[in-house]
């Protein structure tokens, strides 16, 4: 079809919990393209500093970290629970551990490193170049891919942003409170929206569209009707 052809990348930014990656998944299906949630790839830096004892609070060591390791994101084979891609770290496929609260403390900081920042967004340029992908995070549309054709910036009030993260968390076994879960994202969000380095924002053409009262199929249709 035409827009196939035409829209070759999509960005798609918000803040933790806006519903990015449930329509960003949905369009990549949709359009038969790659989806490239690149939070997993500040997440897989964060968890090799914790799995190899390098304190996320050095910035110098985290950084030269980042750098060496190695780490590929793919569609998922056939594990039949519910991913929406892979991740691999040093080859070893590490998906959910992505998603522990240990790794939700420490992203935000490790993702505010400079150096971090310009290696993730080199690999993801990598994956732009390559084309057919719908990329979500929170800098695609301002600093990684700020000529893409079409830019959408998720987002929703942060009870409901918390309201579902803690589903979610409750369906991977994980035990933290509706008001933990509150107030990791209302800091993560003052975090990421007031650091130095490519902070969160919409881009200036992007299209901000707020899910807090809306399905994710309803939005769907919306942005189809835009492709
Ligand atoms: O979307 P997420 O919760 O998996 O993102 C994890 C962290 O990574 C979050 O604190 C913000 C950061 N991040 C970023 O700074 N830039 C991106 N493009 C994607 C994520």
């Amino acid at each position: 079809m035409e827009y196939k052809t035409k829209l070759n990348v999509i960005a798609m930014d918000g803040p933790a919990a806006s519903g990015k990656s449930t329509i960003g998944y949905m369009l990549a299906q949709e359009l038969g393209f790659l989806f490239l949630d690149t939070g997993c790839m500040y997440r897989a830096t964060t968890l090799a500093a914790l799995l190899q004892g390098v304190d996320v609070a050095d910035e110098t060591a985290v950084t030269a970290l980042s750098r060496a390791i190695h780490m590929d994101i793919k569609p998922p084979a056939d594990e039949g629970d519910g991913r929406q891609y892979t991740t691999l770290l040093e080859g070893r496929d590490v998906t959910w551990d992505l998603r522990s609260p240990d790794v939700d403390t420490h992203v935000s900081l490790v993702s505010s490193y400079v150096g971090v920042r310009e290696e993730m967004v080199r690999r993801q340029r990598e994956f732009g170049l390559r084309g057919q992908v719908v990329m979500v995070g929170r800098d695609i549309g301002t600093v990684v891919l700020p000529d893409a054709p079409l830019k959408l910036y998720i987002t929703a009030s942060a009870e409901e942003r918390a309201r579902r993260r803690w589903v979610d968390r409750q369906e991977q076994g994980h035990a933290n409170s509706y008001d933990a879960i509150l107030a990791d994202v209302q800091r993560r969000d003052e975090f990421d929206s007031n650091r130095q380095h490519s902070p969160l924002r919409p881009a200036d053409d992007a299209i901000i569209i707020d899910t807090t009262d809306r399905s994710a199929l309803q939005i769907m249709q919306d942005i189809m009707a835009m492709v």
